[in-house]
This record gives C-alpha cells, sequence and structure tokens, in this order.
C-alpha cells in the first residue's frame, strides 16, 4: 500500500493561524509581551447563567452519554425562538434548524452534503477561507467574485454574472461581512437572493456576526423568496462568547437540513449535554447582554481607529462586527507590514490576504482584546513610527 497522502493535501494550505501562531509562541517564549488583535476570538466570558448552566447540567450522573445527532429538542426550540426574537424568523425546530459544533464545521458539513467533484463554489475575495478549503477538499472548483473598496465591498450583480458558471452549486455570503465589515444594504442582500433563485443554487449566508456593533440583527431567512434557497449558518462564537465551545447552527428548507444531518450524523455522536443547556441559556439572553457587549466593542473600535489613523492607514466608520478592516499606503502590502509589525513591536494583527488576493493591501485588526491592550499598542507605535 502507498503511504502517500491523500490528493486533497494538495488543494488547500494549513490554516493561516495554525502557522503564523507558532511564530507568535516563540516570540511570547523567548519573553515578549505579544499584543493579539489577530484573532476574532472573544476574550470576554459569557454570562454567568451560561456557564451556571453548564456546570449544573455536569453535576448530574446521566447526562455523559451520546447525544442525540440533531440536538436536544429544547436547544433547537430555543435557536427558533432566537431566530423569532432577534430576526423576526419563524423556523419549525424539528426540521429547520440544525445544531452544529460551530458553524466552521457545518460548512464542511453541508459542503459533503451539496458538491460532487467538478462542481463549483461561488465564494467572496476576500472572504472566510473555510468556503474555499471545504469546497477543494472534496475536488469542486472554487469561483471568486470579487469585492471592492470603491462598492463599499458589496458585491454587485455585475461582479456575480461574471464569475458564475453553469457547474456553480452554492453561493457563499457573509453580512456583517468579514473582514471588511460592511453590513450588506437591504439592495444587496435582495439582489444575492434573487440571483440565486434565478440560478437554481444554493445561497449559503453564513451570519456569525449578526449581533456585533449592528444597528438592528437581520437574518437572511427574512428576505422575499429566501426560504427556498437560503441555507444560513450561525453561531454562539460571538454572539455570547461561546467561541470554544463550539455552538453553531444551520438554518433553513427542511430537505436541505435533513441532507445536511445525513453526513453529520456520520461524523460526530451529538454535542455534550452540558454545552447544550448552557448554549440554551445563552440563546435567551436579553437584548441588553448584546448592548453591553457593544459598548465595550464600540470603546476598543475607537482605539483601534486611532492605531490606524497613527499608522497611516484609511478605515471606515459606517462598518460592523469584530474587525477594523484597513487600507495600507499605496506601495504597502499586509503581510510585510504584519510581520514587522510583529517583530518589532510585537503586535499582532492579521494580512489581508489570508482572505483573497483582493485582501493584499489590506490588514485586519480585532476588537477581541482589553482596551488597556489596545492602548498599549498604540503607545508601543509611537507617533508616526513606522509609517
Ligand atoms: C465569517 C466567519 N464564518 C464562520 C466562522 C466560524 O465560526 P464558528 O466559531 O461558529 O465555527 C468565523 C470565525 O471566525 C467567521 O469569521
Amino acid at each position: 500500500m502507498s503511504s502517500a497522502f491523500a490528493d486533497r493535501h494538495a488543494a488547500i494550505q494549513p490554516y493561516y493561524f495554525q502557522r503564523k501562531l507558532q511564530e507568535v509562541r516563540q516570540l511570547e517564549a523567548a519573553g515578549h509581551r505579544v499584543i493579539h488583535l489577530g484573532i476574532g476570538s472573544p476574550d470576554l466570558p459569557p454570562a454567568p447563567e451560561v456557564v451556571e448552566a453548564l456546570c449544573a447540567a455536569a453535576q448530574q450522573p446521566d447526562v455523559h452519554g451520546y447525544q442525540s445527532y440533531s440536538g436536544l429538542p429544547a436547544l433547537r426550540a430555543a435557536m427558533a425562538h432566537y431566530y423569532g426574537e432577534q430576526y423576526g424568523v419563524q423556523l419549525d425546530p424539528e426540521r429547520e434548524i440544525l445544531p452544529l459544533m460551530g458553524s466552521k464545521e457545518g460548512i464542511m458539513h453541508l459542503s459533503m452534503a451539496f458538491l460532487n467533484p467538478g462542481d463549483a463554489v461561488m465564494v467572496p475575495d476576500p472572504g472566510y477561507p473555510s468556503y474555499a478549503a471545504a469546497a477543494r477538499m472534496l475536488g469542486a472548483a472554487v469561483i471568486p467574485y470579487t469585492l471592492s473598496e470603491a462598492e463599499g465591498w458589496e458585491p454587485t450583480v455585475e461582479a456575480l454574472e461574471a464569475a458564475w458558471t453553469a457547474q456553480v452549486k452554492i453561493l457563499y455570503t457573509n453580512f456583517p461581512h468579514m473582514p471588511t465589515g460592511a453590513v450588506g444594504s437591504a439592495a444587496t442582500r435582495q439582489m444575492l437572493v434573487d440571483f440565486a433563485r434565478q440560478k437554481n443554487i444554493v445561497l449559503v449566508h453564513d451570519n456569525p456576526y449578526s449581533q456585533v456593533l449592528v444597528e438592528r440583527p437581520a437574518s437572511f431567512l427574512s428576505l422575499p423568496g429566501a426560504t427556498s434557497c437560503v441555507l444560513e449558518l450561525n453561531s454562539l462564537s460571538k454572539s455570547a462568547n461561546l467561541a470554544g465551545w463550539r455552538i453553531g447552527m444551520l438554518c433553513g428548507r427542511a430537505d436541505w437540513i435533513a441532507a445536511v444531518l445525513r453526513m453529520k450524523s456520520n461524523m460526530d455522536s451529538g454535542m455534550f449535554y452540558g454545552l447544550q443547556q448552557g448554549a440554551i441559556a445563552a440563546l435567551q439572553q436579553p437584548r441588553s447582554w448584546y448592548e453591553s457587549l457593544n459598548t465595550l466593542y464600540a470603546e476598543r473600535r475607537e482605539a483601534l481607529w486611532a492605531f490606524c489613523t497613527q499608522m497611516g492607514w484609511r478605515f471606515e466608520r459606517n462598518r460592523a462586527g469584530m474587525f477594523v478592516w484597513a487600507g495600507l499606503p499605496e506601495g504597502q502590502e499586509g503581510s510585510e507590514v504584519v510581520d514587522r509589525l510583529l517583530q518589532e513591536k510585537h503586535i499582532f494583527l492579521t494580512p489581508g490576504e489570508v482572505f483573497g488576493p483582493s485582501g493584499k493591501t489590506y490588514v485586519r485588526l480585532s476588537l477581541c482584546a482589553p482596551l488597556e491592550a489596545i492602548l498599549e499598542a498604540l503607545h508601543r507605535i509611537g507617533p508616526n513610527s513606522m509609517k
């Protein structure tokens, strides 16, 4: 038997942070205090009731076995209630919701449910890298559609038409958009739904930032025509500060949810009961929970804007989500700037090209660091130090 690895190794790279964090750890091992503004992993704790629900559940003797592949009925009911309360979308908790261990795994499961080798997916450039990686692992082609600063990082129907081929099965979209923070106007959102219906493709909307610095949380499933063509990924990672718990959900058409569950049920054996109880408590948080988080994030964002200004970078204020997306001055590239800041100032940011070629001259700064750390970063760069 050959010892060679599967061909799909050639199709993908190790995840950027898996590689880069090794470099960061080396600096830390050498005694440097690195300021982490790279990853969007919330530093703040979940609501106390969430942790209490997990702990109380974990004390029970009879809850440590395998769990249902489609989650506890009470968890699906809490997810349906959340969709009703937050987005005004009514979902059938039995058939239109599938709890996930994080939305990242959901991308793989839904890709397995829909894609054959030779099919194609359309992904935003810049955009979340896992959409393309999952497709490539399955032998599907990846067709980027370009977003640009000039268009406010929102797709145009012309760009979609230019990218589309008859092989396309899935079109990915994501608002608030990561990494740029574009909110996605009502017209853009409807255009995407209409495009997917017209081309008879699956529109996957990835919605993990729906609560972060938005005016009003929104779901694509509320749009006219969406119920026939949209699958929506959602997540408690950012909205409930539960990134490490791995809790997400997939919502939409019952027959599509069933197809994804068919894949998923062959790959895991349910989510720990205690995590599900904690998730239920998280989904029941009042609006004030999101408002208090957003007050903190807004303060941090102000400080990151000051950092960008000091660096001579450009940014937009009318953005949402967990990051500041900054454009570099003419002639600079994100990867060089990020390496220089890491080595010289021990400040860790993400270069925009991680999210696609259109991000090459941008950097992404995360709001997941205490205000004091951001102010320390500002202090480290000093006036005009790295322009
Ligand atoms: C756009 C986007 N989608 C999905 C995810 C994955 O979230 P989860 O923690 O639910 O897997 C992230 C995480 O950073 C993200 O930025």
